[in-house]
């Protein structure tokens, strides 16, 4: 029997992380042991796959730029559109992890699974979570039904949509706010607890890859409703000719008059406005009558993506998608 194939795709973090001085969890530089190595000592039963891997990058995931999150997707639609590849996992910081796993969400249509990992010690860690976070992930990749992209980390499974890094320390770094995990690994099984999630679909977009401008990716800024907020943030970025704006607002999306007044005018002068919550859980569910539109249950990093590619022309080949 030939054993279906994973493509590991490695992007840098902690996971590939290494101290100078091994067991120290602290001091460490995230991004530098090949992903060739990760795959090479997994823990539990070994993997009924044939493993590949590619290096697409090998960095701290913080300094993330647009034009890797498309070299990383052009390499993943690569790799899913060969009959024999069963799906791709994804080795990645935790930082920016939820960004990643998102973008992929509203950019890649297939029905295969993609599968994003990372770990919250080094690899040189005594103790490290990597390797059986990895372990995880292509247990889950190789699910029969698996599609989607998910978000593997400490044992637990979440969807991009929904998947947020809540903790600074803690190995269970990830959340799915209300609607909880997709599920969970007991004993190298992955037990699934709603459906897989969707990704969009451009098969009535023609070649969508033609119909985007993929080069250009628009200045979505994020600011934050606070006390004391008094709108000159806006102003600056209006002048600096920023795009669009995603609003952390207070509670349920409510913006300090000053703040808003800002908002107002750089509507005015064209400038995209969507309003999103700094509550870490709820969304938000303004008024039918609000002056913008609310980004539902997206945080505000993810929602400056959805932004962005609104912009770009992508929301009207699969409009429903990610609002
Ligand atoms: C990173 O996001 O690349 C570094 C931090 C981490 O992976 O936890």
């Amino acid at each position: 029997m030939t054993l279906p194939k994973i493509v590991v795709l490695g992007m840098g973090g902690t996971i590939a992380g290494v101290s100078p001085r091994p067991g120290d969890d602290r001091h460490y530089l995230a991004g530098q042991v090949p992903v060739a190595q990760l795959t090479e000592s997994l823990p539990g039963a070994p993997v009924p796959a044939r493993l590949m891997t590619e290096q697409v990058a090998q960095i701290d995931s913080k300094d993330i730029e647009p034009a890797l999150w498309w070299r990383l997707r052009a390499r993943v639609l690569d790799w899913l559109a060969k009959p024999d590849v069963a799906g791709v996992v994804i080795t990645h910081g935790t930082d920016t992890l939820e960004e990643t796993a998102y973008f992929l969400s509203a950019t890649v249509s297939t029905d295969k699974p993609v599968v994003l990992t990372c770990a919250m010690r080094p690899a040189t860690s005594t103790a490290p979570d990597g390797p059986r976070n990895l372990r995880d992930a292509l247990t889950v990749a190789l699910t029969p039904g698996a599609r989607g992209v998910v978000v593997v980390c400490a044992g637990e499974v979440h969807s991009a949509r929904e998947v947020q890094k809540h903790h600074t320390q803690r190995l269970d770094a990830f959340v799915s706010g209300n609607r909880g995990p997709l599920g969970a690994i007991v004993s190298d099984r992955f037990e699934i607890a709603r459906d897989w999630p969707t990704t969009p679909d451009f098969s009535s977009s023609g070649d969508i890859e033609n119909i985007v401008n993929v080069s250009m990716w628009p200045r979505v800024d994020i600011v934050t409703s606070h006390a004391g907020a008094d709108g000159r943030v806006v102003d600056a970025l209006v002048a600096h000719g920023v795009d669009g704006l995603v609003v952390a607002g207070t509670g349920n999306g409510t913006l300090h008059s000053a703040l808003a007044d800002a908002l107002w005018r750089a509507s005015a002068s064209g400038v995209a406005v969507w309003i999103s919550t700094r509550c870490a859980q709820g969304g938000v569910n303004l008024h039918d009558d609000s002056a913008w539109p609310g980004t539902g249950d997206l945080n505000p990093v993810k929602a400056r993506i959805a932004l962005a590619l609104e912009l770009m022309g992508w929301s009207a080949h699969c409009a429903p998608f990610w609002r």
